[in-house]
């Protein structure tokens, strides 16, 4: 009985920890994300982020978990006054109800065709990606000729949304840094490919490695390319094919192909192969990365103006996610008044119980 009791009390102590584990820290692919510091509880920031988001982003997303009318009791104004960010229309051609849910303008299908992707509904991004993602994703979007709408963006790489916010934010472009990257770390950083090149030809060495059984082995290492080329000349022999079948094996080219030119017999069909298990591994090579962006022409706003704005979609978003949070902490609060004075009962009751029991 007692040991089922233990049991219990320790199930619920591991799914209190569970539970305090913060929910899906979104892949950023390894890229700093700036704090967003959203507070669902600004009113005046959530409404700016209500019409931030009709004007800027439910043309092609949704909230479809939502309602206008909750948007409105939740941000603080009446219903009147949220119908100023209602654009769409419902079947009678009527601007949509404030009671509705809230669709995007666009049909699915076609956004799929337009942008790879359709823009998924974004009711739980706010959870699913987190708002520090969502802010720092909205702020990097960048210059990339080599995408469909020439964008591209530090935390979603290879997006399929256009910069929606470029008339706000202004356009920004990459700023290169060239790494020397050894064993996967970064060892010494340059601001321009020439100087990186020359650094790198001083650290170069090269490893000859072997593929064996047990993986690879280093066998030689090396100052110049050369030298490890010739090395791996030197253990490397060649094979004689015919229809796929070994004939003969030479030490060097010369002699294999000597062979095949002395057997004159259909030689068409016969192959030199070369076979090494040896392969060449250079120590130090550059890696061209994104050091940071750089706003090259100005937006409607300035950077300042702009940080919060996407600081009240974040907080809009975030939000929409999950409106109970705004009532939850309250929730928690009364709780445990009602259980502290409750304790004071049950123990007062027990004390009752128990007085004739000796
Ligand atoms: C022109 C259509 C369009 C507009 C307008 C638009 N988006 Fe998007 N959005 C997309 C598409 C398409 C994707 C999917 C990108 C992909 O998967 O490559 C996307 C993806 C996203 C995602 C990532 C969702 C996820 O978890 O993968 C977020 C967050 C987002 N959009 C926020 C916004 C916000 C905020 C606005 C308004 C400022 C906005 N979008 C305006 C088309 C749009």
């Amino acid at each position: 009985m007692k040991l089922s009791m233990i049991k219990m009390l320790l199930a619920g102590i591991m799914a209190m920890f569970i539970a305090i584990v913060p929910t899906a820290n979104a892949n950023s692919g390894g890229v700093y994300l700036e704090p967003a510091n959203a507070n669902v509880h600004d009113k005046t920031s959530l409404l700016r982020g209500a019409k931030y988001f009709a004007n800027y982003c439910q043309g092609c997303h949704s909230l479809k978990f939502s309602r206008y009318n909750r948007v409105a009791a939740d941000a603080g104004v009446s219903d009147e006054q949220i119908k100023a960010i209602i654009f769409t229309r419902d079947e009678d051609d009527k601007p949509t109800k404030t009671g509705a849910l809230m669709e995007n303008a666009i049909p699915t299908k076609d956004a799929a065709k337009w942008f790879g992707t359709a823009p998924p509904d974004l009711s739980l991004v706010g959870r699913s990606r987190g708002p520090d993602w969502i802010y720092n994703y909205l702020k990097s979007f960048h210059t990339d000729d080599s995408r469909p709408f020439g964008v591209n963006n530090l935390v979603f790489k290879s997006v399929g949304m256009p910069n929606v916010l470029a008339t706000l934010q202004g356009q920004q472009d990459p700023v290169y840094r060239y790494d020397i990257m050894h064993h996967g770390h970064a060892e010494k950083s340059f601001t321009s490919e020439e100087a990186a090149k020359k650094a790198l030809e001083e650290e170069l060495t090269f490893d000859v490695v072997k593929l064996g059984l047990m993986g690879k082995e280093l066998v030689g290492h090396y100052q110049t390319k050369k030298e490890a080329v010739d090395f791996v000349a030197s253990k490397t022999s060649y094979n004689v094919v015919l229809n796929k079948a070994k004939i003969s094996s030479f030490a060097t080219k010369a002699e294999a192909d000597d062979y095949v030119k002395a057997n004159p017999v259909d030689n068409s069909n016969y192959k030199v192969v070369p076979k090494s298990a040896y392969s060449i591994v250079e120590s130090h090579e550059i890696a061209k990365v994104i050091d940071h962006l750089e706003l090259v022409k100005a937006g409607k706003q300035s950077a300042p103006e702009f940080d919060r704005t996407v600081h009240d979609l974040t907080n809009y978003l975030t939000y929409i996610s999950e409106p109970a949070q705004l009532h939850r902490t309250m929730y928690g609060i009364f709780t445990l008044l009602f259980l502290f004075v409750f304790f004071i009962f049950a123990y007062m009751l027990k004390k009752e119980y128990w007085k004739d029991v000796h």
